[in-house]
């Protein structure tokens, strides 16, 4: 006889924002993320790998990023987030540096970290932006899913040795655009 089927158990994911303690686990990561996917970040390996320890201690105590695990695993993914700071564009943040390591692929931790990035957004700014580079589907899908829309696309945005890669640029709204904001007008 067929047995109702059982729950199925949720996966303890643990997401909290990294400090200067996470350094070293911060720079493993962020590193090995770099060099498997050159495409996915502007960045590179070349110039990251040659930072001192003190570099990757004040990244963690001057940006927010955010870690993620699954039980207790090891460090398996981070986000980042930066809001800006200049007077015109600190309504605006930006979603950084987004890796999951291939043992948390496909689990939702990805989906977490996003989460967590947009809830630490939304009393700060009013809209998210990212690039994702075209061909990335993973990473598009994972972002349409969060709300991000995309806007627009940056033609050779990335060039790597003699290869170049467009990105897609992506906006989530966190709130209404407040009423002093004009309508778009081309031709004026
Ligand atoms: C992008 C990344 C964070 C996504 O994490 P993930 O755990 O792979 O994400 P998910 O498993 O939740 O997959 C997201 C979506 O993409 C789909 N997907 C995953 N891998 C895929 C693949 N190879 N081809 C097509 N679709 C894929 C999933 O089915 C899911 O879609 P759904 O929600 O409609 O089912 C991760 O793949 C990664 O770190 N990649 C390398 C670095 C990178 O690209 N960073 C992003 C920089 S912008």
């Amino acid at each position: 006889m067929a047995q109702p089927d059982a729950p199925i158990p949720q996966k303890p994911f643990k997401v909290c924002r990294l400090d200067a303690q996470d350094a070293a686990v911060y720079r493993d990561i962020r590193l090995e993320g770099l060099k498997n996917h050159p495409e996915a970040f502007g960045s590179s390996w070349e110039d990251e790998s040659r930072k001192p320890d003190a570099w990757w201690a004040e990244r963690l105590e001057t940006s927010t990023v955010f870690g993620g695990w699954i039980d207790d695993s090891p460090l398996l993914g981070v986000a980042g987030f930066h809001a800006h700071t200049a007077t015109k564009l600190r309504h605006k943040a930006v979603l950084w540096g987004m890796y999951v390591r291939i043992e948390g692929r496909g689990t939702g931790l990805a989906a977490r970290l996003v989460q967590r990035v947009i809830e630490h957004a939304r009393p700060l700014v009013e809209e998210i932006c990212l690039t994702v580079v075209a061909s990335n589907i993973a990473g598009k899908r994972l972002y349409s899913a969060a709300g991000f829309e995309p806007y627009g696309i940056e033609r050779r945005a990335l060039k790597i040795g003699e290869e170049y890669f467009d990105e897609v640029l992506m906006a989530r709204p966190l709130r209404e655009p407040c009423a002093s904001a004009a309508p778009i007008s081309i031709g004026d």
